[in-house]
């Protein structure tokens, strides 16, 4: 079948309907270099401004997941789950609960992504781990999930090609943040990623892509009906991001962090959310019997230590070096460290994610670019959090990096993160909301 491209853009400026056939014909055509940029640009805007229904943010979700290859994980025993967080500041739960699912034998066969700009990616963090291979040919990735139970890599180039042309030009023409196209560009990598579930963690906050929970909420029921249109058991939890998760934000500091806390020594909100996470993963996985029985088992995954042993086990499997998880030496270290003190008494009533991701930026733990070296070692570490008392002189914040010019541009940047007021005041709702586990 074959349409006319200035057609479409035409029915979807005057708010029409496209047909699944007319999504199918202009994603080919796109991917093929048929159709140019312009016009999909053109289209681009007068979805932004027209919209999706749900049942073309179906078939636009199906015909990106299709334009390229697509991952088989049936040699792979048992119910895979799939966890995928839209995006934040300090976000290393990947890293924790993955091994705290798999511990109690969910599957985990997962792709990761880099970070841009002020969100860190999980590629990028288990590169600091020295030795780690983050690319496995197909048959070594599935051999080592039914190994060892688990196994993470980076997207391969092959996967939702559409996906990643359509991103690029949104990037560059202002319609990156409209509801349906942002559903479909995650849910495209999901699907054709191949688990049997998904959970969705859905950031909401000022360091996310939903900085309030309205459309946090919006995006999330979109996502959960798309994955269960295509037949997979979808959750999503909408959680905070006004404040970095945890403590540490820039690689080697969150893989730190991830590892303390599979020791029972992590910070609370990253431990809380990690143990839901997970056990809800280990429910959709079929190793509880409710959400209740898989947090239990997650925590006692976390309490026992079995969680940090499949972390071991997964680092020392992708030719990582596990003794990492005792001597932090390891990993690559910061020549340049200095403190952000506080310039008054009171208490911490706002610390901008959004801020402190640009600052970790700055210090060199992001990358400006696609095409941006970062440093591994570079980042801050939060000293305190949002509801501490905080008195003047203390430490806020502390920044590594190795050049002296990016850790002073990163605390001056960070500085407008931090709001102290007289009064005390209250922590942020770390969970807001959990969607598609009532039935
Ligand atoms: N993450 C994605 O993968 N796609 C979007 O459109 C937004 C966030």
């Amino acid at each position: 079948m074959t349409f006319n491209m200035n057609d479409i853009i035409f029915k979807k400026r005057e708010g029409g309907k496209l047909s699944k056939d007319e999504i199918d014909w202009l994603i080919t055509g796109y991917v093929a270099g048929d159709i140019p940029d312009y016009q999909v640009s053109a289209l681009l805007m007068a979805i932004f401004f027209r919209g999706l229904d749900r049942e073309e943010t179906f078939n636009l979700t199906n015909a990106m997941r299709y334009s390229g290859d697509t991952i088989d994980l049936s040699p792979i025993k048992g119910i895979k789950v799939d966890k995928h967080s839209t995006g934040g500041v300090g976000d290393k739960t990947t890293l924790i609960v993955a091994p705290l699912a798999s511990a109690c034998g969910v599957p985990i066969a997962k792709m990761s992504g880099r970070g841009l700009g002020f969100t860190g990616g999980t590629v990028d963090k288990m590169e600091s781990i020295p030795g780690f291979r983050t690319a496995l040919a197909p048959e070594e990735f599935l051999n080592q999930v039914n190994e060892v139970g688990m196994a993470v890599i980076g997207q391969t180039a092959h996967i939702t090609p559409a996906d990643k042309k359509l991103y690029a030009l949104r990037d560059v023409t202002s319609t990156v943040d409209n509801f349906g196209l942002i559903a479909s560009s995650i849910m495209s990598k999901k699907l054709a990623a191949g688990s049997d579930a998904i959970v969705l963690d859905v950031k909401c906050g000022d360091g996310a892509f939903m900085e309030n929970l309205d459309d946090a909420v919006t995006l999330a029921n979109l996502m959960v009906d798309i994955g269960t249109d295509a037949g997979r058991k979808t959750v999503a939890a909408i959680t905070d991001m006004s404040q970095p998760l945890g403590r540490a934000v820039g690689n080697s500091l969150e893989v730190i962090e991830a590892i303390e806390t599979l020791k029972g020594k992590g910070p609370e909100d990253i431990t809380e959310l990690a143990e839901k996470l997970s056990g809800i993963m280990v429910f959709l996985g079929g190793k509880a019997s409710s959400p209740e029985e898989g947090y239990a088992m997650t925590k006692r995954a976390l309490a026992d230590g079995s969680g940090l042993k499949q972390l071991r086990r997964f680092i020392e499997a992708q030719g990582g070096n596990p003794d990492v998880t005792e001597d932090y030496r390891l990993f690559p270290q910061a020549s340049v460290k200095d403190q952000l003190k506080a310039e008054k008494d009171g208490f911490v009533a706002e610390i901008a994610a959004r801020t402190i991701g640009l600052a970790s930026q700055h210090t060199g733990a992001g990358r400006a670019t696609k095409e941006s070296e970062i440093d591994l070692a570079a980042g801050v570490y939060l000293h305190k959090k949002v509801g501490d008392k905080v008195a003047a002189g203390e430490t806020l914040a502390v920044f590594y990096g190795n050049d002296r010019a990016k850790v002073d541009a990163a605390m001056a940047e960070a500085r407008k993160a931090f709001v102290i007021t007289d009064e005390p005041c209250q922590r942020p709702v770390l969970i807001k909301e959990v969607i598609g586990l009532e039935d």
